[in-house]
């Protein structure tokens, strides 16, 4: 089937494959030999650099970005009983964070220019139950902080920021994930920089970061990694039931680097946007809208919207074609309303959310990231005109 395609690319782009340079791999090389692979002085070099990076005064490395959210959300004081209102335009992680805490999660519907949540759906959500919100800032760009901070204290709610996608997203000059209670961050293969799996909390509160630590690591008392270390076994104490999150030295070592190189990859990305948004802005297609004023949107997942009547051919026909043209493409996401699981446990159906249920059925994610070289992103442009023209 493949071989009748006209046009077609050599071999696959995968989607979102991360660029690994030779400083992380003799990094994780020296950590190998080392003999300590676990948590120990890299997660803490790297965490040190990130507060730097985002300018918060506290983290802690997680080995993702769900047990961050999850730890935050414990820290925040949510559990059974409790409402968090979060959008319904985002990774399953989000939500079912929410639900390990034995707390209801509650859906908002999105803005369809941004695919953020709406202000005014999370205004309207709010019950004497709710206790937190947890906004999203979708593939990179912020949300409107101010009017969900006004919300959050007008009746006095937790905000945690999912930072999954905007590691360098700003909002009115300060970073993503410093706005709020906590931030989290991922660094799954896919996104802007990359641990392999890992995360990070960011909090004001050092005694939050202090908290999300031991429950990190079994719930053992402060530092209980160091037992092994060269200052002599420390017995330590079980002070809460935690759980096994931590983010290894290996991790790390891939982090320190990538972190070091944040700045030249979102160069990069914003390159390839600027080359997508004029190859695409004459189709039949949406694309994204530009950044928000006194903004800086991180560039995570460049998006074409495929309307069907429009483009005279469906969303996932569009994403067959490109596989069969070899460029791997994806979707961020289905709208969370859309899956059997939630409609179950919440009685939640997809016309309740229209906005994010519209994203949800056309959104194509197409690669955007610092290992594409100009002939991958040349292949990209092709592949998606040829799937257009081709009705
Ligand atoms: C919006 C969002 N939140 C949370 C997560 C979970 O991140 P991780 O894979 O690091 O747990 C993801 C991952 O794709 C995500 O896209």
């Amino acid at each position: 089937m493949k071989q009748e395609v006209i046009g077609r690319r050599e071999s696959f782009l995968v989607f979102g494959a991360p660029l690994i340079e030779e400083e992380e791999i003799d990094e994780v090389v020296r950590t190998l030999r080392s003999g300590w692979v676990g948590t120990g002085p890299k997660v803490g070099r790297f965490e040190q650099a990130f507060r730097n990076f985002v300018g918060a005064p506290h983290a802690a490395a997680v080995n993702s970005c769900t047990a961050a959210l999850h730890l935050s959300l414990l820290a925040s004081g949510i559990g059974p009983g409790d409402e968090v209102i979060t959008t319904a335009m985002t990774f399953c992680a989000t939500v079912n964070a929410i639900i390990h805490t034995g707390a209801t999660p509650v859906l908002a519907d999105v803005d369809p220019a941004t695919f953020n949540i709406d202000p005014e759906q999370v205004r309207r959500k709010i019950t004497a139950r709710t206790r937190a919100i947890v906004p999203v800032h979708f593939a990179g760009r912020p949300c409107d902080m101010d009017a969900l901070l006004a919300i959050a204290a007008e009746h006095g709610l937790m905000v945690i920021e999912d930072c999954a996608h905007a590691i360098e997203t700003e909002y009115h000059g300060r970073k993503a994930g410093t706005f709020g209670d906590f931030g989290c961050f991922s660094f799954y293969v896919t996104k802007n920089i990359i641990t392999g799996e890992g995360g990070m909390v960011v909090s004001k509160r050092e005694d939050d970061i202090a908290r999300i630590k031991v429950l990190a690591l079994h719930g053992m008392s402060k530092d209980a990694w160091k037992r092994f270390g060269d200052e002599g076994y420390k017995h330590y104490q079980v002070t809460d039931c935690g759980f096994k999150y931590n983010m290894m030295d290996l991790q790390a070592s891939l982090g320190i680097h990538q972190l070091a190189r944040v700045e030249r990859y979102h160069a990069r990305r914003s390159e390839i946007w600027r080359q997508y948004d004029a190859a695409y802005s004459g189709l039949p297609v949406g694309i994204p809208g530009p950044p928000e004023k006194h903004t800086r949107h991180a560039l995570h997942l460049y998006t074409l919207l495929i309307d069907g009547d429009r483009c005279g051919m469906s969303r996932d026909r569009f994403l067959q074609e490109m596989t069969q043209r070899n460029i791997g493409v994806g979707v961020h996401y289905l709208c969370i309303a859309e899956h059997p699981f939630y409609q179950r446990a919440f009685g939640w159906r997809p016309e309740q959310v229209p906005n994010a249920t519209g994203i949800g059925r056309q959104t194509v994610s197409l690669p955007l990231g610092p290992k594409l070289s100009d002939d991958d992103v040349a292949d990209v442009i092709f592949a998606v005109h040829a799937c257009l023209d081709s009705n």
